[in-house]
């Protein structure tokens, strides 16, 4: 697990651009290295209750397809052996087991629950399966990561097997098969700084009693089956850095009291059931929010001008949602790279939109595709110099393609179909660059498709489908787009012999060149 920063890795992926140094949570890195980590124990100090305790543990392991255990024998201490640590204080007693990612096939066995000194216990990403044993007599343990095993049976139980455990400042027991509902005990977990049980099978609803666990930073319960509201209560934890909520069945409000979290960093609430208006002054409430998502919901309203006080954003995605009206100035948001507004019913001028960002220099991934957004390209778009992925597909845009992209370089991915485009497409596209897919399909463009097309020998996707494009196709098309996967040149006024060279395309999956004018043989 990659704590202390996220543990989801997905939720990792996406903070890539966030300062992962703003997300340190500073007491528990301090702990991390705090405690004995080497063996230094004086190795004449053995407690046979400790011992036992491993020996059960590793008796219980079925698999062990890396040897990782191959030193637990009698031949050495078992202070020394491979991912035990001993106290120093305290010589002969175990404070930490730490297993990761070793492909351990078993169970976690109730003699770890003698191991009465135990402040560590990370066995993440293996096989261990069954359900959690009691470990409340390890009332020393702060950290506790069993995430990415396989375990069952309900949290309730697993809560309490843990009950006692009253240190706990970091629990994972995500990406597992718990079920049931999450218990109001959970508030008595007084300790907790970071809380993650995402990836699991949970029901039932959130309980209001989080809002016990003061010194909460993050909680990740996404990818669960949890229902019902977001409490407001949890608008009382003002420690915390990351909420993370996505893909659960969570319905109702957002709920303004999320705005008293004022040291919120991460607010993803994307695909779950929320409706209603977002709270007006969110962006005045969370004023460092770095990443928010509320993609995939049924949120509606105008998009809160508020949002253009988030300086910090750098990541917003309010994706398939119901929100109407125009975009409102996003002008100081000059830290944003990632904007996904796609799937909503924004209406106004293309032209309005991009003032609106006309701050935003580094951006990298614009999407406002399916809206309702009219006028023409302005030509200003290729002054967004940082952009790699441009999709303007789907709405009613008029006008010709401006041919400004000479300084859009990094452009990986540009669609702008399905509008009402016309004219010529401007040979500027077709520069080196590391585009992979140009989608101008289903609008009205005219003209020859242009040779400085083949100049972009990245292409792994041309979709000109649907338009009204004329005359013959550059004969070396298929020569110099050698990786295309996808060529759609359908439903235009293409005419001539169709070019020898596309038999030299060999990636290519999808070939339509149907209702044209082509003649001749295909070779
Ligand atoms: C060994 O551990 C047991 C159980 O935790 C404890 O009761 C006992 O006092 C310890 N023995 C020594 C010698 O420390
Ligand atoms: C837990 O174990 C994993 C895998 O070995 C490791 O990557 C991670 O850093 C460990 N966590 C801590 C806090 O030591
Ligand atoms: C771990 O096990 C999986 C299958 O369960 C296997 O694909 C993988 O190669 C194994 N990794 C190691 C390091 O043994
Ligand atoms: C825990 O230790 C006690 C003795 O200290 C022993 O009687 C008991 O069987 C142990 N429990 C497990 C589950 O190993
Ligand atoms: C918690 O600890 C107390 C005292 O140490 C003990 O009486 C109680 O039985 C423990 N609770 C559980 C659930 O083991
Ligand atoms: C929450 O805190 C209140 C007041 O401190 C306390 O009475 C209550 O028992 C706690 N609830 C839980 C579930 O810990
Ligand atoms: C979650 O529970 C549902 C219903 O009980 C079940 O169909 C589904 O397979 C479970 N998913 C996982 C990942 O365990
Ligand atoms: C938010 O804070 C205000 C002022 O401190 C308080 O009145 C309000 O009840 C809080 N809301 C929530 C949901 O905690
Ligand atoms: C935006 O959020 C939605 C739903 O949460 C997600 O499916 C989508 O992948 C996100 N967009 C991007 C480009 O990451
Ligand atoms: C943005 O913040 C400023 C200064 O705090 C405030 O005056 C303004 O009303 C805020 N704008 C919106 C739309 O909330
Ligand atoms: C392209 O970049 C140059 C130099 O940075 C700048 O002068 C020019 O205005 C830019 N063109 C567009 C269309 O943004
Ligand atoms: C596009 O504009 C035309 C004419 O203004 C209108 O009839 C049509 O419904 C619009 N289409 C969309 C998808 O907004």
């Amino acid at each position: 697990m990659p704590y202390p920063f996220v543990g989801n890795m997905d939720l990792m992926g996406k903070l890539r651009s966030v300062e992962l140094s703003t997300l340190v949570l500073p007491t528990l890195l301090l702990l991390l290295f705090y405690g004995a980590r080497g063996s230094h124990c004086s190795l004449v100090h053995v407690n046979m209750t400790d011992r036992r305790s491993l020996l059960d543990f590793k008796e219980a392991i079925t698999a062990d397809p890396r040897g990782a255990l191959h030193d637990w024998n009698d031949g050495i201490h078992y202070c020394m052996w491979s991912g035990v640590s001993c106290s120093v204080r305290h010589p002969g007693r175990v404070t930490a087991l730490e297993l990761g990612s070793l492909n351990l096939t078993g169970q976690i066995t109730p003699s770890l629950g003698n191991l009465t000194f135990l402040r560590e216990l990370n066995l993440t990403d293996n096989h261990f399966s069954d359900q959690l044993p009691s470990l409340n007599r390890l009332i020393k343990l702060w950290f506790l990561d069993l995430s990415g095993n396989i375990l069952q049976g309900n949290i309730q139980d697993a809560t309490i097997a843990l009950a006692n455990c009253s240190k706990l400042m970091c629990l994972d027991i995500s990406s597992n098969m718990l079920v049931g509902s999450i218990p109001r005990k959970i508030g008595s977990f007084s300790n907790l700084e970071a809380l993650y049980l995402f990836q699991n099978n949970l029901t039932g609803t959130i309980p209001s009693t989080f809002s016990n666990i003061t010194r909460l930073e993050l909680i990740s319960l996404a990818e669960n089956q949890l229902e019902g509201n977001i409490p407001a209560e949890l608008g009382q934890l003002s420690n915390m850095a990351v909420v993370e909520l996505k893909g659960n069945k969570l319905s109702g409000r957002v709920p303004p009291g999320l705005g008293n979290i004022s040291s919120l960093l991460v607010l993803d609430l994307g695909m779950n059931m929320l409706s209603g208006a977002l709270p007006p002054d969110i962006g005045d409430t969370l004023p460092f929010l770095e990443w928010l998502s509320l993609g995939t919901n049924n949120l509606e309203g105008h998009i809160a001008p508020s949002l253009g006080n988030l300086t910090f954003l750098r990541d917003l995605n309010l994706t398939n949602n119901h929100f109407s009206g125009q975009l409102p100035s996003l002008n100081r948001l000059i830290k944003l790279e990632f904007l996904d507004l796609s799937e909503n019913i924004l209406e106004g001028n293309i032209q309005d939109a991009t003032i609106a960002l006309a701050n935003c220099s580094e951006l990298w991934f614009l999407n406002i595709s399916s809206n309702m957004l009219v006028g023409s390209i302005p030509r200003k778009i290729g002054s967004f110099s940082n952009l790699e992925g441009l999709d303007l597909s789907q709405n009613n845009l008029t006008g010709t393609i401006p041919p400004t992209f000479s300084n859009i370089t990094r452009l990986v991915y540009l669609s702008f179909g399905e509008n009402q485009l016309e004219g010529n497409i401007p040979g500027e596209l077709g520069q080196p660059s590391n585009m992979q897919a140009l989608v101008l399909k289903g609008n009205k463009l005219s003209g020859r498709v242009p040779p400085e097309l083949c100049n972009i020998s990245s292409l792994l996707e041309l979709d000109l489908g649907m338009n009204m494009l004329s005359g013959a196709l550059p004969p070396d098309i298929g020569d110099t787009l050698r990786f295309l996967v996808w060529l759609s040149l359908g439903t235009n006024n293409l005419g001539g012999h169709i070019p020898d060279s596309l038999g030299n395309a060999s990636a290519l999956v999808h070939l339509d060149l149907s209702s044209n004018y082509f003649t001749g043989q295909i070779r």
